[in-house]
């Protein structure tokens, strides 16, 4: 029994994995919300890095409408920022939100202020 449990839940990481959720209106409005509580004090309402706390950063907190990321364009390269953080700067790792809070906001940075630049998905 306790084997089975194992593996089941093994294969239901594995597919969790394997399958980041797709960007819908209630993921992006997720997104949205939680952008609101932890993101515009340094990012800004705009995503242009002009929070209130951001102004007196450095590196200042990237302007995503630039649409230009380390980590890559896409909601995988900003899922990956959240979890790991960027070293020696501001941008703390946000492993403390739930997998599915990080992917509405991986989405919402990414269809709503990178848009222009970055790969739709
Ligand atoms: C305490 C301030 C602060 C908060 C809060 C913060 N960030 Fe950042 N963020 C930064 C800074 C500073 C940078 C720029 C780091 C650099 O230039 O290397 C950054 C960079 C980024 C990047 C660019 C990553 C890349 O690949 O280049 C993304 C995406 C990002 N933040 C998303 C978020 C999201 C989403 C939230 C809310 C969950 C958030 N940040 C909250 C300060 C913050």
């Amino acid at each position: 029994m306790k084997k089975t449990l194992t593996v089941v839940f093994s294969l239901a990481a594995a597919v969790l994995v394997a399958a980041p959720p797709k960007s819908t209106p209630e993921v992006l409005a997720k997104g949205k919300a939680s952008y609101a509580t932890n993101c515009v004090l340094c990012h800004g309402e705009k995503g242009d890095g002009n929070g209130p706390a951001g102004q007196a950063m450095n590196p200042k907190p990237r302007d995503f409408n630039a649409g230009q990321f380390k980590n890559g364009n896409t909601p995988e390269g900003i899922f990956k920022t959240l979890g790991e953080g960027l070293k020696d700067t501001a941008m703390v790792s946000f492993q403390h939100l739930s997998e599915e809070e990080r992917w509405a906001l991986a989405h919402y940075v990414n269809n709503t202020f990178a848009a222009r630049k970055a790969p739709k998905k």
